[in-house]
């Protein structure tokens, strides 16, 4: 059996948290795409050739989570060849055999268009400026500034830039708790799954 859900949306809006909860429910594998061009962003060096020659213990490094490194993914992740290198193992996990969450900002329009759920995570830039400082501290003026950034680049960008597939229903966490964005995605994918 395969079954995608995709699950896209800006920086900080609960798309990590609402995957990994969704696919322990469902019992589905679960990728965080983000993390791939994070692991890019800072290995340094030519970022097409670190693309091209990511191991897993790049992905295993513990400073994935900071704003730099999510500053440096974005950076990266204009790059239309650095994508390319990323695309094989994204579609191959999303199709693989008992099902796949994948999260990111082209899993439902480029990665996986023929995925059986799309969801588009946002919320407004004040909420998820709160989240994402909530994890990091420091500034939160700062915080939302970095967040206002790399929304502006992730959707301007001409490669997969961030937008919601045509199919994908929009869910706002703006007002919701961790509990109700995950029920609603929970009802929502057991629906499709008949
Ligand atoms: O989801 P995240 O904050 O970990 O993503 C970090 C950056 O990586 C994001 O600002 C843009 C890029 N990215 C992307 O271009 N495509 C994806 N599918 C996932 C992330």
């Amino acid at each position: 059996m395969t079954f995608t859900v995709a699950i896209d949306g800006p920086a900080a809006a609960g798309k990590g948290t609402l995957s990994r909860a969704v696919a322990a429910h469902f019992g589905f594998a679960h990728l965080d795409t983000g993390a791939l061009y994070r692991a890019v962003g800072v290995k340094g060096g030519d970022p097409v050739e670190a693309a091209r020659s990511l191991a897993p213990e790049d992905l295993a490094r513990d400073d994935l989570r900071t704003l730099e490194a999510g500053q440096a993914a974005s950076r990266v992740a204009v790059i239309p060849e650095v994508r390319q290198a990323l695309l094989e193992f994204q579609r191959a996990f999303a199709r693989r055999a008992g099902g796949a969450v994948l999260d990111g900002r082209d899993i439902g329009t480029v990665i996986c268009p023929e995925a059986e759920v799309k969801l588009f995570v946002t919320a407004s830039p004040e909420v998820r400026a709160h989240r994402r400082w909530l994890e990091v501290g420091g500034d939160e003026g700062k915080v939302l500034a970095e967040v206002r950034e790399r929304d502006a680049r992730d959707m301007n960008r001409a490669d997969a830039p961030l937008k919601p597939a045509a199919d994908a229903v929009i869910l706002d966490t703006s007002a919701l708790s961790i509990e109700e964005a995950v029920a609603r995605a929970i009802t929502l994918i057991a629906a499709a799954r008949g």
